[in-house]
């Protein structure tokens, strides 16, 4: 091989090397040195956050396994879940996308559709989640025989849900034994299920959208300097709304649900061969 054909397949090496690790080639040495020396790495904690959205995913599949099947669940599985999706999902990890990552991306060529798709998701996200968590609260009404103008989606819905095609569907099913809680949203297990499947359905391609692309260019999208300073600011944000080892009370939680469904024992998981 002679000088120039060397010299050309190892800048050829160089560049795929870095091209390969998915980040802009200057930013790092820099980035991966500063987090090295102590830093927090954001990305790193946003992805570990989709790990406790990933087990509570789970965790609803089982759930919805168990209503199909007409088993009982323990209690208040379905409220401690989606309440946890609520306080750390809803109320911090996306805030934290929604303030902090998506702007920083919103001129990124070819990123401006995925974070308007990506935002409607997380507002259908806390809706399909406070629909989850109207359902499982004490019925206290008992809905007589609707008559024919009362069959229209109740007030209390449409406001909170906008008139969906879900919704609709869904109060299509419940007519003459429509049970509804005191806030007036429909009652039943088939409610619970179809919001459940939704969630799912929706919420396994956000996150792993999210993995493969955005957190990816968010890397080149900011210095060094500033991916380090989200890092520390993600984890006080943390602190503060959890407390000191907050991220690992969440898990536990979490691990508390799956022993009750028993689904906490990860070799059942295991493919036999
Ligand atoms: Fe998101
Ligand atoms: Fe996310």
């Amino acid at each position: 091989m002679d000088t120039e054909k060397l010299t050309s397949r190892r800048h050829f090496l160089r560049l795929s090397g870095g091209l390969a690790a998915g980040v802009a080639l200057p930013l790092i040495p820099s980035a991966v040195q500063a987090v090295q020396k102590g830093g927090v790495n954001p990305v790193e904690e946003l992805m570990r956050e989709h790990g406790v959205l990933r087990r509570v995913l789970l965790i609803y599949d089982e759930t919805a396994n168990s209503i199909r099947n007409k088993a009982e669940l323990p209690h208040g599985v379905i409220k401690d879940s989606a309440s946890i999706i609520r306080r750390f999902v809803h109320d911090y990890h996306e805030k934290l996308e929604e303030e902090e990552i998506f702007p920083r991306l919103a001129n990124v060529e070819g990123l401006r559709e995925l974070i308007g798709i990506l935002t409607a998701q997380h507002v259908a996200g806390r809706r399909l989640t406070d629909y989850i968590l109207e359902t499982v609260k004490p019925v206290v009404v008992k809905h007589e025989e609707p008559k024919a103008e009362e069959q229209k989606m109740p007030a209390a819905v449409a406001q909170i849900y906008g008139g969906t095609p879900l919704i609709t569907h869904m109060l299509g099913k419940e007519t003459p034994e429509m049970k509804m809680t005191e806030s007036g949203i429909p009652h039943s297990k088939q409610a619970t299920l179809v919001t459940i499947e939704h969630f799912v359905r929706m919420y396994r391609p956000h996150a792993a959208r999210e993995d493969t692309v955005l957190f990816t260019a968010f890397h080149s999208a900011v210095s060094p300097r500033e991916f380090v300073e989200l890092g520390q600011k993600f984890k006080s944000r943390e602190r503060e709304l959890f407390g000191e080892r907050g991220f690992e009370k969440i898990v536990e939680s979490v691990a508390d649900i799956e022993k009750k469904l028993g689904i906490n024992d990860l070799s059942k998981f295991t493919a036999t061969t």
